[in-house]
């Protein structure tokens, strides 16, 4: 399997390929893959003739140093996984942070018509920004036909939806479902960091997802969020940033509810210093 660490030579292996009439899937990554991605990938695979998977932690997403330091790096295991899944048919794009920003390591601002401003946008600052520069440049440097992200990021599959649909890019951008463990933790980077108590303690987050996604059938937005916010007050380990019931269109926080609108319910919580999102449709 190909490692490309430069994007001249991926747009020269894209340009053949596309030369014969492949068709490209994209799975943008941070690394340290997990089955989460994985199944991205293998939905990538079934569409198309060949898949390119980026490995790239952007800086210019982190608000917060730390966090951008001590995220995971770990491209041999990464590419023994894409290993297992094909040999033949995916493509590793793992640039380095010159290749993509050059000397100039700054995002450019890009306007959602305030998707950006809720949730994720309200506590990263800047994060959307970053996300919406790297993905842009990603896509023009690997022209895939389809991409696919994950709905644990929901907010950002809906603000890559809106960076598409604003500049016009040639490219279909697919959601797919949030991959959980047995336990139900949705599968994320991060919960390699987690130490063993917070790693028992976090399956509580989605647990306490699907009982707020009950009570919402009877209950207000406003009655839920207190239930909510009262389940995590009584516990040790996990301190909520915050939990929001939004309109699943706007991303805006749910007043009154309506047959008409369809929600979904977002939360942020601290395990330790890890930071796990996740969130729930409703209804
Ligand atoms: O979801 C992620 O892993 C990142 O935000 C992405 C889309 C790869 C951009 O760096």
């Amino acid at each position: 399997m190909t490692v490309f660490k430069n994007k001249t030579d991926l747009i020269a292996f894209v340009d053949t390929l596309k030369s014969k009439r492949n068709t490209l899937g994209f799975v943008p990554t941070m690394g340290a893959l997990h089955q989460g991605h994985g199944s991205l990938i293998r939905k990538g695979l079934e569409q198309n003739d060949f898949v390119a998977v980026s490995i790239f932690v952007n800086p210019t997403q982190f608000d917060n140093n730390e966090d951008l330091v001590k995220y995971p790096r770990t491209l041999d295991s990464d590419v023994n996984l894409l290993n297992e899944i094909s040999e033949e048919k995916i493509i590793i794009y793992a640039p380095t942070v010159e290749d993509i920003y050059e000397t100039n390591v700054l995002s450019t601002s890009f306007s959602y018509d305030g998707l950006e401003h809720e949730m994720e946008g309200k506590f990263r600052d800047g994060h959307f920004d970053g996300v919406g520069t790297i993905v842009k440049r990603l896509f023009e440097i690997v022209r895939p036909n389809t991409a696919y992200f994950g709905e644990k990021d929901f907010q950002q599959l809906m603000i890559i939806k809106k960076l598409v649909e604003k500049h016009d890019l040639p490219v279909n951008v697919i959601g797919c479902e949030i991959h959980r463990t047995n336990d139900g933790l949705a599968m994320s980077s991060r919960n390699a960091r987690l130490k063993p108590a917070y790693r028992k303690a976090a399956p509580f987050i989605y647990k306490t997802l699907k009982l707020a996604k009950e009570k919402f059938d009877a209950k207000s937005a406003n009655k839920v969020t207190e239930w909510v916010t009262k389940q995590f007050a009584k516990q040790e380990l996990l301190e909520l940033e915050y939990f929001i019931i939004a309109d699943t269109k706007t991303l805006k926080t749910a007043k009154r509810k309506s047959n008409q609108k369809s929600y979904r319910a977002f939360i942020a919580v601290y395990a330790d210093d890890i930071r796990l999102i996740d969130n729930i449709a409703l209804n």
